[in-house]
């Protein structure tokens, strides 16, 4: 059994223990929490032994391997970067960064500690159906390009609209909809089609700055790719990827719970699986065997690595684009 320790206690926390402890591949030993009582609460309703209120000593006495990090996104990279240092293996909520910069920097602590591995919380590319939509992409006569919509107001809105400043749609966070829904699309583009050559960000900001909805446009060599993304506002167009008569249609791009593949002469083919109840339980089964047998999967790893490098470069990218900056950012020299 794999020992974990999780920082950041919402319900996304929530969600991945159940998926982890359904996976029966890892145990939650450790609970870390700005607040005493909300650890302790946490730490009982998951049956783990050990509280911390103080992020040094949950990792130098925490009795785990493996941290889970679902902390707001601004703090990613520092608290991922010291649970490196400190040993342990890291997985991280998207986005893991928000910029190349912090991307090579975590590279290089990773260097230093070679047997730790650190992985990305992106869940749809561990689920089949993501793997069915990128068989089926390589069957296409042609690519011509794909309309991909993941719109989906948030309660969180409420509270902007009553004048305050939730961390998902804050500067100081890094938050807004392009590194929270939008991150899910990147990954949709960057894992189906490659790199773009170039791109652009067209956003809509909300009263606190951050980007509440946005069109990006992906230009590749032989096509576009649009990438419609919100917070503010619920869309329900499924999205499709559009060969010449043929086209590839998803219910959601994120959640991948229908996918169809529309033959030339208009048949619609189920070429999907039924998504498990949990979302985020082949993530949870991937990251334990890489843990468990290195060598064997060293392959995958360092494919979602690369994912995972180039979409963290795709979304800066285009907040660029679209100067759009966090608190504290420089984006002139970022890259
Ligand atoms: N993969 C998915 O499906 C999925 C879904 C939702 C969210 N996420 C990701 O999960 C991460 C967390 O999202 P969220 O909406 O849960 O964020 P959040 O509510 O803003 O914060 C998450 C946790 O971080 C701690 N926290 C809150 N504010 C903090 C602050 N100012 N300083 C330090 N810690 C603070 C809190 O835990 P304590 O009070 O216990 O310290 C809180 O429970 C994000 O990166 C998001 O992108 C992923």
């Amino acid at each position: 059994m794999l020992k974990f320790g999780i920082i950041g206690t919402n319900w996304i926390t929530q969600q991945f223990v159940d998926a982890a402890v359904e996976s029966g591949e890892w145990q939650l030993t450790t609970v870390y929490s700005r607040h005493a009582d909300t650890a302790q609460a946490f730490a009982d309703k998951n049956h783990a032994a050990e509280t911390f209120t103080d992020l040094d000593e949950f990792f130098s006495q925490g009795s785990f391997d493996t941290v889970y990090i679902a902390s707001p996104n601004s703090l990613h990279f520092a608290q991922a970067k010291q649970a490196i240092a400190y040993g342990k293996h890291v997985i991280v909520e998207k986005p893991a960064v928000t910029n190349q910069r912090e991307f090579e920097q975590l590279d290089a602590v990773l260097a230093a500690h070679p047997d730790v591995r650190l992985f990305e919380a992106a869940r749809q590319i561990h689920e089949v159906n993501f793997k069915r939509v990128k068989e089926q992409i390589s069957k296409l006569a042609m690519v011509q390009g794909a309309t991909l919509t993941y719109m989906k107001y948030s309660s969180r809105y409420d509270a902007v609209l009553a004048g305050e400043e939730p961390n998902i749609f804050s500067l100081n966070y890094a938050g807004g909809a392009l590194q929270d829904l939008g991150v899910y699309l990147a990954y949709d583009a960057v894992g189906w089609f490659g790199m773009p050559e170039e791109v652009a960000y067209y956003p809509t900001l909300t009263r606190t700055g951050v980007d509440g909805k946005g069109v990006a446009i992906l230009r590749y060599a032989d096509f576009t790719v649009t990438l419609n993304v919100g917070k503010t506002s619920n869309s329900f167009l499924p999205s499709e990827i559009n060969g010449a008569r043929d086209a590839i249609v998803m219910d959601n791009p994120a959640e991948l719970g229908q996918v169809t593949y529309q033959d030339n002469d208009g048949n619609a083919h189920n070429i999907g699986v039924a998504p498990d109840d949990n979302p985020m339980l082949a993530e949870a089964r991937d990251f334990a065997a890489v843990i468990n047998d290195p060598a064997k999967y060293q392959a995958d790893y360092l494919a979602w690595r690369q994912l995972s490098r180039n979409v963290n470069k795709l979304l800066f990218n285009l907040r660029q684009s679209a100067h759009l900056t966090f608190t504290g950012e420089t984006p002139a020299t970022d890259e």
